[in-house]
């Protein structure tokens, strides 16, 4: 992680979950972090937190809406002289963390799911790729996908609606990304990385409002196996370390004794 070292980092939905834990794991080896979220106040109060030399900055930022995004990376562009590394973490399931039906769900939520999930993490990596094209092209881009981004997890008591087309989506996109940058001859690197469930505020929420269950979701009885953030920060870290020459394309991450798309 050296070479990351003072570069600047980008990170999307930086003020929860895998973001946040994301932000603080790369400013540790010393990156300076920019961390895009709604709520600013808790992606700044993430700077306390950090032990290495590096730093987070949080700028408010509504990915579902393009001004907000192209503001974003022009102040990312004058207060940091551009992006070396972004982490597209943000994600939407449904309003109040229930997934949005493809049977009841409103066309808006919907609307909201795609543009957070797929229309989203496209113009952040346009903008990002754009700046590190002029920073070297030594940049890398990952994608926060999900175990439902490659096969539709089964389950009949709570289907996941439109949310594993949106991750199929980034699958897509990924691989397509790599394409465009390959016909440039670009050294960007493009990682896809696609965990099973993962203990943050998206699967609490779910856990509580649809499962109807409170506690212990790792306990050894629980219905719920779950990873934490810091396995899906530390892929990130793993993938960020590799040598120029390699590029991790697809990291698919699940605790132990669970079936794929359990
Ligand atoms: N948790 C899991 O089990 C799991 C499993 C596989 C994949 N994933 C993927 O991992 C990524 C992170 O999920 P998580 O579990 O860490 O979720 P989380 O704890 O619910 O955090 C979601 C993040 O996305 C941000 N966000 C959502 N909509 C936004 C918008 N319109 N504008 C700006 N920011 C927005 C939120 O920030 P604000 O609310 O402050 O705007 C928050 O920082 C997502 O892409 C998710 O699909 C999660």
């Amino acid at each position: 992680m050296e070479r990351w070292e003072g570069k600047v980092a980008v990170v999307t939905g930086a003020s929860a979950g895998i973001g946040a834990t994301t932000a603080l794991a790369l400013a540790d080896h010393g990156m300076r972090v920019v961390g895009l979220a709604r709520r600013q106040h808790k992606i700044q109060e993430l700077n306390n937190a950090v032990k290495g030399r590096g730093t987070i900055r949080g700028l408010r930022c509504d990915l579902t809406n393009e001004e907000d995004i192209l503001a974003a990376f022009r102040w990312i562009q004058n207060s940091f002289g551009g992006v070396d590394v972004l982490v597209n973490s943000a994600g939407f399931i449904g309003n109040k963390t229930v997934p949005a039906s493809l049977l009841s769900g409103s066309s808006n939520e919907w609307r909201s799911v795609l543009d957070t999930n797929v229309v989203a993490v496209s113009i952040c990596t346009r903008e990002a790729v754009k700046s590190m094209r002029r920073r070297g092209d030594n940049g890398h881009i990952i994608h926060i996908n999900s175990l439902a981004g490659h096969k539709v997890p089964f389950f009949p008591s709570t289907p996941l609606g439109i949310y594993p087309a949106s991750k199929h989506a980034v699958t897509a996109l990924t691989e397509s990304l790599r394409i465009e940058l390959m016909a440039l001859k670009s050294r960007i690197k493009v990682t896809s990385i696609s965990p099973g469930s993962v203990d943050t505020e998206m699967t609490r929420t779910f856990a509580t409002n649809v499962l109807g269950i409170k506690d212990q979701l790792n306990g050894e009885q629980s219905y719920f196996k779950q990873l934490l953030p810091e396995d899906v920060s530390d892929a990130i870290v793993y993938a960020l370390g590799t040598r120029p020459n390699v590029q991790v394309h697809e990291l698919t991450i699940q605790p132990i004794g669970q079936r794929l798309c359990e």
